[in-house]
This record gives structure tokens, sequence and C-alpha cells, in this order.
């Protein structure tokens, strides 16, 4: 069955460009995020690994520890490496796992056999400190992804899990949120003092408690 929600990411070691990875050790207590692109040496995995680069101080900012795979070995890594730095402007500054035996691919259901049944789907995995998957999309070969938007993620993910809070649609960092159904109005006047509007007894917005 396809990993879920909730369930404890997979473990492995493998090789990267930044040397062998054991997974839940390298993450220690940071929050994860593990991406798949399907294929070295193609256009729009070279412009999604320059963008990541690019945004690495973000994740850092955020306790995030990033890491790509495809299932190319590690000397085409290497030497990709060149050409995202020439293209793109950036170094490659985080692993990049050669999967080349798929045990991650197999691990994380990367390869969906109807798509492609060599090559990883464009997987994004948003691991918890608690190692659990808080966050699985999958997006195809021909579309890059949206990254300012898996940091959106992580920023509501990292705020709900200290606060009883959840985040409306487009939601972001410093605006609104929404207290919790589970919430009475009286807990609510305890839990955020800077107030809260009610809108229906269900829809109740509160400023972003952590600002
Ligand atoms: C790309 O990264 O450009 C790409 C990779 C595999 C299939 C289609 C596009």
């Amino acid at each position: 069955m396809a990993l879920q929600l909730g369930d404890t990411a997979p473990d492995f070691t493998q090789d990267s460009t930044e040397g062998p990875i054991s997974f839940h050790k390298f993450l220690g207590d940071s929050w994860g995020v593990l991406f798949s692109h399907p294929k070295d040496f193609t256009p729009v995995c070279t412009t999604e690994l320059g963008a990541v680069a690019k945004l690495k101080p973000e994740f850092d900012k955020r306790n995030v520890k990033v890491v790509g795979l495809s299932v190319d070995p590690l000397p085409d890594h290497k030497s990709w490496a060149k050409d995202i730095e020439e293209t793109q402007g950036t170094k490659l500054n985080f692993p990049l796992l050669a999967d080349a035996d798929r045990r991650v691919s197999n691990a994380y259901g990367m390869i969906h056999p109807n798509a492609n049944d060599t090559l990883t789907v464009r997987s994004v995995f948003i691991i918890g400190p608690d190692k659990k998957v808080k966050l699985s999309i999958t997006y195809p070969a021909s579309t890059g992804r949206n990254f300012d938007e898996i940091l959106r993620v992580i920023d509501s993910l990292q705020l709900t899990a200290k606060h009883k809070v959840a985040t409306p649609v487009n939601w972001k960092d410093g605006e609104d949120t929404i207290i919790v159904p589970a919430v009475s109005d009286e807990e609510a006047k305890k839990l955020f003092p800077k107030g809260f509007k009610t809108v229906k007894p269900y829809l109740r917005y509160t400023p972003q408690p952590n600002k």
C-alpha cells in the first residue's frame, strides 16, 4: 500500500552527492523534505534543482533538511551538478541521492509503473521531527513543481503543530488563521489573547498566534 500521511517515513541508507546518507540519523531533530525527479540532464529537473538550491536559506531558517533523488548513478549526478551551476547560477547545495538500485524509490512508491516503469515521478514528502509523513504530493514529469508552495505548507505545519489553529485557503505566513472547531469559545478567549472574529460558530479567525 502507498505511503500515507501519518505513516513513519521509511529509513534507508543510500549514496548521495554528499556521501552515504542514513536518512533518520541525517534528519536528527529536523524536519525533512525528500523529493524525487525523473532524470538527470533533463530540462525541467534542471530548473527545479536550481530553484531548490536558491531556496536553501529558507529551508534552513525553518530547520528543514532537503534531499533530492533520482535513479541515476552518482557520476551522472556529479556531472549534472556542473550544468545546474552553469545554467541556474547556483551550486547544488543539498544532497542528491543516487538511487540506482531503487531502494528508496520503491520504499516511498516514487515509481508509478503506469506512468513510467523505470523513472521516478515528481514526488514530494514532508517529514516531521517525529519521522512521520506530513505531506505527500505527486506531480507528472512534464510539470515543474512550485517549491514556494512546499515552504508555505511547512509554515502551516510548523504553526499548527504548536497552536490549536488551522490555516485557510491560500494562507501565507503572517495572515489570520482559523481556530480549530474542537476549541470552545471559552478556551479560545484564553488561548488567543489577540481575540478572534466569529463568522460562523465553526469559522473563527484569529491573528497568527506566533507573530
Ligand atoms: C524534464 O525534467 O524536463 C523531464 C523529465 C522527464 C520527462 C519529461 C521532462
